[in-house]
């Protein structure tokens, strides 16, 4: 089965192919039909080690030369100065402006590697080709680019959407565990501000064997995911208003990505604690929610964090460092009720330490 989700922003248009073993098919319906004399390739060094021969098998079919540079597991890499190894080896190998960047892996090596395809030459065709579950739903369709900076994360960036973005599930077979819990989180995300039968859709996470889960509903469950992102998308390009629903358990989640240093928690792990206190944070301020549709979940998540470690001063600190914030106060995006998500202005920090203090239970 191979589905295809047109994304037509303001800046741009383009698909999404999401299916198993489409990679070759999709290329083929990318690239131009004769050969081009050079391609670049951004690749994470875990899919590298695990899927190099087939990718490279597919990307020879197009091109008279590959040129490929590896991309270090880990946030680190979403930094300036590998960004500018990045540029590096684009500039010295004399990329031109209309050769395709190929960047192949999860949402680390996506941010890096769409923020080098915006700024070198002032922007290269860009193919996303997302190697994780959370690439494949979220951060590879919509165009934010970027890398961190010590004052927070994702301060440098830009928009900038790619040609085309390659979702092929047969990359997941490699992925661990802990990486496919990662991706629920923005999937539990979607169904949290916009569409209930995801919460039953992503039921088969509860099952021990969810890897070999139907490959036809993991690909029906990244289908809605990317369409509720490209339908958003679609309407705000530029985050002016509701593109700031999908930060919904973001601006927690960033602060305890900061607290941690970005290496004792996941971003999808902060996301999913993250959800937790914006949830909390929405009942403190007035929302009444009959059901908590995340609880069924909490229990597939395991942390190297602790409580002890984390200040609630410190972490509500960080918040105030998130670019999201416009004026000195901190905005949250909570929920009216499931499915109804709100920008607040929250003033009381008493109400944000106990919403945090509610969640950081799960530690
Ligand atoms: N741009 C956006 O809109 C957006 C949205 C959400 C998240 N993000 C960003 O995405 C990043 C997180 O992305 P992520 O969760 O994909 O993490 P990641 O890119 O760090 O990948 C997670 C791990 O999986 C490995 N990996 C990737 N594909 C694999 C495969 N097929 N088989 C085996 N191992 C594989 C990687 O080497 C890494 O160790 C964060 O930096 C976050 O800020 C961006």
């Amino acid at each position: 089965m191979n589905r295809k989700i047109h994304v037509r922003t303001q800046s741009h248009q383009y698909s999404a192919h999401v299916g198993q073993n489409i990679l070759s098919d999709a290329l083929e319906a990318t690239l131009p039909s004769q050969s081009i004399d050079e391609l670049f390739v951004l690749i994470d060094d875990n899919v590298f080690e695990h899927h190099w021969p087939e990718i490279d098998m597919a990307l020879q079919a197009h091109t008279n030369q590959l040129l490929r540079m590896k991309v270090p597991e880990g946030e680190k890499s979403k930094s300036v100065e590998f960004w500018s190894e990045v540029m590096d080896f684009l500039l010295n190998n004399k990329v031109r402006r209309n050769t395709p960047l190929i960047v192949i892996g999860g949402g680390v090596t996506g941010d890096l590697g769409g923020f080098a395809a915006a700024t070198a030459l002032r922007g290269l065709p860009l193919i996303h080709i997302p190697t994780t579950l959370l690439a494949m739903v979220d951060s590879s369709i919509g165009g934010k680019t970027g890398v961190n900076h010590d004052a927070g994360k994702n301060l440098i960036g830009s928009f900038y959407q790619p040609e085309t973005v390659i979702a092929d599930t047969r990359f997941l077979d490699t992925l661990p565990e802990r990486e496919w819990i990662n991706g629920l989180s923005e999937i539990l995300k979607y169904a949290a501000i916009s569409d209930q039968n995801i919460f039953r859709q992503a039921e088969i996470f509860l099952k021990k064997d969810f890897k070999s889960a139907d490959p036809v509903v993991l690909i029906e469950l990244i289908t809605t995911c990317i369409k509720i992102k490209a339908d958003i998308v679609e309407q705000d390009e530029f985050e002016g208003g509701i593109r700031a629903y999908l930060n919904f358990g973001h601006t927690f989640a960033h602060a305890l990505e900061k607290a941690s240093r970005y290496n004792t928690i996941s971003h999808g792990e902060a996301v999913f604690l993250g959800m937790l206190a914006a949830k909390n944070l929405s009942e403190l301020t007035g929302s009444n929610f009959a059901e908590d549709y995340l609880d069924k979940f909490r229990s597939l998540y395991t942390y190297r964090v602790s409580k002890e470690n984390l200040s609630l001063d410190e972490l509500t600190q960080h918040m105030h460092s998130d670019k999201k914030r416009t004026g000195k106060d901190l905005n949250f995006v909570l929920l009216k009720e499931w499915q109804h998500p709100v920008v607040k202005t929250v003033k009381d920090i008493q109400l944000i330490h106990q919403a945090w203090s509610a969640a950081l239970n799960e530690l």
